[in-house]
């Protein structure tokens, strides 16, 4: 056995918007409508058009033995005006998730992943505070309606990435460029978090709750200047440091704020990581470290930060870790193969027990304002003739679900003649 998985458990991690298809009013069915938002001009309408695919994917998730399935749902089809409920959506949505029960897979379900319905977009969204009542009666509707197939949820993913693309680089809906704004932003989705873990806990006793965090690595460039120690510092705690502690235990660090009612506890039980990347620091500002490996995409490929950034959480915050996303996009699945093998390495070396493993994506998807250019999917998709075709990688990581782990066969199959980044491919 080249790498033994012990009792880490695999599946693949998807969100409605990127794969549904369709015209729900939402916030990126909006944005992507205007000239120039989105790279390729793509929209989210086509997608995997998974909305009328959910059996076809079904039986592709159950032929490649994956029995652990995050998906999510898109607030937009569900209430397409306030307050006003889609009976057909949260039906469509039943019984997807009874049929992947039926399957033997066990869904995750995330409630909010940077998908706003347009009507909530149009009020000013998460910069206001009364929205966060709006989010829960929502979280309180969908929680009933499905939680008698699902016990895991997840609030809210990556609060830091929604709110700094959407409110301080403006690139993505609703396209404000604020700092002020943005800590609003994240401290209305943390308040939110706390608020629906507790509804959530009162409707369903079985239920886990978590946060999809984005956590990264944040290294200086010159570990001697501090200036870029300090501005390493000081990116890890406004980006990820301060949410993660705010979602966590219900204490808000500087520049976030808390809401009266809300008491220091704990709030999570698992914290689920994303994690892609390293940033490299130099000053106050951001990139790619120098001549290393990377993606498709140019993200540095950095299979220890995976390892880092398991410690810092393990250390702070005890209990399960689920990973709810790894990936990379890798359009000819040149390197993907070693890229799963490196970073399923650093996590079982990194000393700390993680529960799950969710790979991003299972197939490719509508990736935000990248379109449909970046290939993340262990399974291919012909977006004209919705066909899927399971990539090599995607055999690769069938045949580690079926071995819990990854034989000295699989490793000469798949890990040797795969490439180490998109560079060379
Ligand atoms: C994460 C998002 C996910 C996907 C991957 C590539 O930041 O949560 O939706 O876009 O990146």
């Amino acid at each position: 056995m080249k790498l033994n998985l012990g009792t880490l458990e695999l599946g693949v991690a998807t969100a409605a918007t990127q794969i549904e298809g369709g015209n729900a009013d939402t916030n990126w069915h909006r944005w992507a409508g205007r000239e120039g938002t989105i790279k390729d001009g793509s929209t989210p309408a086509r997608a995997a058009d998974h909305w009328n695919r959910v059996s076809q994917d079904i039986s592709l998730l159950a032929q490649l033995g994956i029995r652990h399935y995050r998906m999510g749902l898109e607030w937009a089809r569900i209430e397409p005006e306030e307050g006003v409920f889609n009976e057909a959506a949260i039906a469509h949505y039943r019984d997807e998730v009874a049929a992947l029960r039926a399957a033997g897979i066990t869904p995750l379900v995330t409630l909010h992943h940077f998908n706003n319905p347009g009507w909530l977009e149009e009020r000013g969204a998460w910069t206001r505070d009364d929205t966060v009542p709006i989010f829960l009666r929502y979280v309180k509707r969908m929680v009933t309606e499905l939680s008698e197939w699902v016990d895991e949820w997840i609030t809210i993913n990556e609060p830091n990435v929604y709110a700094t693309q959407g409110y301080v680089f403006g690139d993505w809906p609703p396209g404000k460029k604020s700092i002020t704004q943005a800590m609003t932003v994240m401290s209305h989705l943390a308040q939110a978090h706390i608020r629906a873990y507790n509804i959530i806990h009162a409707i369903s006793a079985n239920a886990k709750v978590g946060v999809a965090q984005h956590l990264r690595v944040f290294d200086p460039a010159n570990p001697y200047n501090p200036l870029d120690l300090v501005g390493a510092k000081g990116m890890a705690h406004l980006f990820q440091g301060a949410i993660l502690r705010a979602m966590s235990i219900g204490r808000f660090p500087v520049p976030l704020k808390g809401a009266a009612d809300i008491d220091a506890g704990k709030y999570y039980d698992f914290i689920g990581i994303n994690y892609y990347t390293r940033s490299w620091v130099t000053g106050i500002s951001e990139g790619t470290r120098p001549n290393s490996p990377v993606n498709d995409l140019g993200w540095e490929i950095y299979p220890d930060g995976l390892a880092r950034v398991l410690r810092m959480v393990a250390r702070a915050y005890p209990g399960p870790i689920y990973i709810t996303e790894n990936g990379t996009p890798d359009a000819t699945d040149y390197f993907r193969g070693r890229f799963l093998f490196d970073h399923l390495s650093a996590l079982m070396g990194s000393g700390v027990e993680v529960e799950r493993y969710y790979h991003w994506c299972f197939t490719d998807n509508w990736e935000w304002i990248e379109g449909e250019e970046p290939r993340f999917g262990l399974v291919g998709l012909d977006y004209e003739t919705q066909e899927r075709t399971v990539r090599q990688s995607g055999l690769m990581y069938a045949d580690m679900i079926s071995n819990a782990g990854l034989t000295d066969q699989a490793y000469t199959r798949w890990v040797e003649p795969a490439g180490r980044s998109s560079e060379n491919g």
